[in-house]
């Protein structure tokens, strides 16, 4: 048991429907087996747990963990490649990388590179976009395993228009899918998405396995793209027959509560009304849709048609996997669509950086927030005396404050500590034993 003493800010209601920051400033929080067992003044909690070690982290913020709804793990080592729309960067710098995971050791590589990356910002949960090759996937699991993070990923599949090294069968696609899924959903931390690349590159008989598969494994998740750059919709439209975007997920039964399709940054109201109808998630990825030049998410139609939305970083057309600075970008592109975008606070953010992830991937009731009853899944922020950030928080009016300057001055290097469930799995500038 340890008994955490710290600044705490998090957003256990929606700031969409109501909800407002939750900020104290000396709270304590008793951890046990993972799991937060009273919150309250830390004069308080320790007077009702006296002989509990403390862990003092009242310099600095305390926040829940980052929930990452769309990072694609193979694409860790091309962030940064700027300048092309959606398929010329799939062309150039993604799909030629993508394929080099069929070698085993470089998969690992990559994998271990991926995992650092997440620690590193904070990140505790993500919805992982997998690799083409079944070993690679497994490179995927183990590392996540090894650290401990929530991570829930598959083997992404394809038919056509990708290069032949990338291409499977839907027979195959179902059968290496359910291998996977056998031996790594419900394993600790870690769960099984069935992955499409896209409808683009999924004929309907990817389509059937990717249904076949989510209705074999109980509990797993449904994840591709839709609705992200124009000239992409025209062709998946030309494919299906004229059918939207989101249909051609939904006729084969994809679009569900456990379904999170990234961007849909040109959503029809029939397409809204579908996913919400559907109870689905969207993944919104603002650095990935300015750095294609996709577009300016429409969040107040998502939010109008009542379509739940989390953040995801989309490494490697993202440009890194700090979610502050996506946080950042999602508010740069509202204030960009003038009165058709919707003004975001640093309390929308911060839910959009952590809880509305965790719903968006069934897992709100563990993780978000740091109420009693979730997980200890936390982030602490310790910027280095005399760095922006620490001048801005030193100078901050509010906790509202705070954390807007946590959003346009935090970076990867601010973090000083990450646990998940209880454990700590990256200490930062704290330099405690890394782990693993
Ligand atoms: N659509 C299909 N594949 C990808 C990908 O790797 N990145 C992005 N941003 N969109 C995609
Ligand atoms: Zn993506």
């Amino acid at each position: 048991m340890t008994l955490f003493r710290g600044h705490v800010i998090d957003t256990p209601t929606s700031p969409f429907t109501g909800g407002t920051l939750r900020s104290h400033d000396d709270c304590g929080l008793l951890v046990r087996q993972g799991v937060i067992t009273a919150r309250g003044p830390f004069e308080a909690v320790r007077c009702e747990h006296p002989d509990e070690p403390v862990l003092d982290l009242r310099e600095g913020l305390l926040l829940p963990g980052m929930v990452d709804t769309h990072v694609h793990f193979p694409q860790v080592r091309v962030i940064g490649g700027l300048g092309l729309p959606l398929l010329d960067w799939l062309e150039r710098y993604a799909l030629p990388e993508e394929m080099r995971l069929a070698d085993g050791d470089y998969s690992r590589g990559v994998a271990r590179d991926f995992v650092a990356g997440l620690v590193d910002a904070g990140t505790t949960t993500a919805l992982v976009f997998g690799a083409h090759y079944a070993p690679a996937v497994d490179s995927m699991f183990e590392a996540a395993d090894q650290w401990g993070l929530r991570v829930t990923t598959g083997l992404v599949t394809s038919d056509r228009l990708l290069p032949e090294p990338l291409l499977t069968t839907g027979e195959r696609a179902y059968a290496e899918s359910l291998d996977l899924a056998t031996r790594w959903h419900g394993k600790g931390r870690l769960r099984y998405a069935v992955t499409p690349r896209f409808s683009l590159s999924a004929s309907e008989a990817v389509l059937e396995a990717c249904a076949a598969t989510l209705s074999e494994v109980p509990g797993s998740w449904f994840t591709s793209h839709v609705n992200e750059n124009p000239h992409e919709i025209r062709e998946v439209a030309a494919l299906f027959d004229g059918a939207s975007y989101v249909d051609t997920y939904d006729r084969f039964g994809l679009v569900t509560p456990r379904s999170v399709l990234a961007h849909d940054v040109h959503p029809t109201d029939a397409e809204l009304a579908t996913l919400a109808e559907r109870g689905a998630a969207v993944a919104h990825c603002p650095t990935s849709n300015a750095a294609l030049g996709s577009g300016l998410f429409p969040l107040r139609r998502h939010v109008e048609a009542g379509v739940r939305v989390g953040l995801g970083s989309d490494v490697g057309a993202g440009t890194g996997f700090s979610l502050f600075k996506e946080g950042l970008q999602a508010y740069f592109v509202q204030q960009l669509l003038g009165p058709a975008g919707l003004p975001l606070t640093s309390a929308h953010l911060l839910w959009l950086c952590t809880a509305a992830g965790a719903d968006a991937l069934g897992l709100g009731e563990e993780v978000g927030d740091l109420s009693v009853g979730k997980q200890f899944d936390a982030l602490w922020l310790l910027p280095e005396a005399g760095d922006p950030l620490a001048v801005g928080l030193a100078n901050a009016a509010s906790p509202d404050d705070a954390l807007s300057k946590v959003f346009a001055l935090g970076t990867t290097s601010d973090v000083g500590g990450v646990w998940v469930g209880g454990d700590q799995i990256a200490s930062g500038r704290w330099r405690l034993p890394l782990h693993p």
